[in-house]
């Protein structure tokens, strides 16, 4: 019989084991999202509704994971999501998930409220030649100075990327972390935040000094490194984007935690692949919890997904083993959906693979021509 204890063999595990272990704010802060949480159940159903329509007698090797992003291979198209106070969870925080998703070949988006200096995560896992990108995430708390020293701090220490993100210029109406009230008693180091940042600031402050498309702009013109958006959810967003000369956008909703009733990622990527016409590379983020869900991402037009919680989870049940854990497990569960599907290589899942798929008889075209 399985008990709590017994070893997780998928993310649904790790995330039931985790939240047997979290204090009930950690809980509701890492756990919960914005409102009545319906985005957040949302993202997870929108990716489980699609359909895979699979391919047979292929004959594919082993399959690659490897991925092109910004100029450079990788070797998988995942990334760890910039999660905050990553100190909460474990001892070893952002270092621990950094040194794993290194060891996977799995990207690493550090966030702005880390509670690890970016030079300590660079210094870990910048040499390693096998692990996934190195991205710094940002919020523009209005003060360009402040945000372009930062940006500087995080190119001279090896970050590949700047990842600003978009959505969240106040915090979101959380009810079950306002229910689990009790505050974290002893505040983290956030080396990353202006002093008088956070949440002792009123309303008026924070949307004053929100961010705007002129930001963007100024933010584009002067970063030493290229510049992606996190947060886009309308295909007008996205072209608007495009022509601020971005490298990139990430599709997302912060995980259902800002604004709830925000449609979920997977039903908008299709029409802002539609906007962005392979101009500059869509990751996306929200619920994927499958191998399943990376295909169906990809399958969908997105370059790479980034994982949030689950990377959380894994992070509590056992450090950097517990994230490496879950990350081999979504990477074998990738795997074998490509293999399953009859593909070897991410470049060739195209819509294709998914059901019902826009133009069917593409199929029988293909099978013609192999004939
Ligand atoms: C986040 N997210 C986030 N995003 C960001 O740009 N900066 C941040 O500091 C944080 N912090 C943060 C903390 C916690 C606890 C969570 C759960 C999420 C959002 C994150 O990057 C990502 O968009 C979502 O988590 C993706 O959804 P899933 O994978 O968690 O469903
Ligand atoms: C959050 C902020 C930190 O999602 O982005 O909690």
């Amino acid at each position: 019989m399985r008990t709590a204890d017994s070893p997780p063999v998928n993310l649904a595990d790790h995330e039931r084991q985790a939240r047997e272990r979290l204090s009930p704010w950690t809980d509701a802060y890492f756990n919960g999202g914005a409102a009545d949480e319906h985005t957040l159940r949302a993202n997870q159903a929108a990716w489980s509704r699609l359909m895979l329509w699979p391919r047979v007698l292929c004959a594919v090797g082993m399959p690659t994971l490897t991925t092109t992003l910004l100029g450079r291979d990788w070797p998988t198209p995942v990334l760890v999501a910039p999660m905050a106070q990553q100190g909460r969870l474990h001892p070893d925080a952002e270092r621990a998930t950094a040194l794993a998703a290194a060891a996977q070949g799995v990207g690493m988006v550090l966030s702005m409220q880390a509670n690890t200096p970016l030079e300590h995560i660079a210094h870990d896992v910048g040499a390693d030649p096998e692990r996934g990108p190195l991205w710094f995430q940002l919020y523009h708390l209005g003060d360009r100075g402040w945000t372009l020293e930062l940006a500087e701090r995080a190119a001279r220490a090896g970050y590949e990327a700047l990842v600003l993100t978009v959505d969240a210029p106040i915090q979101g109406v959380r009810d079950r972390e306002r229910r689990a009230a009790v505050s974290e008693s002893s505040p983290l180091p956030q080396p990353h935040m202006p002093p008088a940042s956070g949440a002792a600031q009123g309303l008026a402050s924070l949307l004053q000094q929100a961010a705007s498309w002129a930001d963007v702009e100024w933010l584009r013109a002067h970063s030493p490194l290229p510049l992606l958006l996190k947060g886009i959810l309308h295909p007008a967003d996205a072209r608007v984007a495009c022509e601020a000369g971005v490298a990139g956008i990430v599709v997302s909703n912060h995980g259902g935690r800002v604004l709830d009733t925000t449609p979920p990622t997977a039903d908008v990527l299709p029409h802002i692949v539609e906007a962005v016409r392979d101009e500059i590379p869509l990751l996306v983020d929200g619920g994927i919890r499958r191998g399943t869900d990376v295909f169906k991402a990809l399958a969908l037009g997105a370059r790479a997904v980034l994982l949030g919680r689950p990377v959380a989870h894994g992070l509590v049940n056992g450090g950097a083993r517990g994230v490496a854990h879950v990350l081999r497990l979504l990477l074998d569960e990738f795997s074998a959906t490509m293999a399953l599907c009859g593909l070897d290589r991410v470049s060739a899942i195209t819509p294709r693979y998914l059901y019902p798929n826009p133009n069917p008889f593409i199929n029988l075209n293909e099978i013609n021509s192999r004939l």
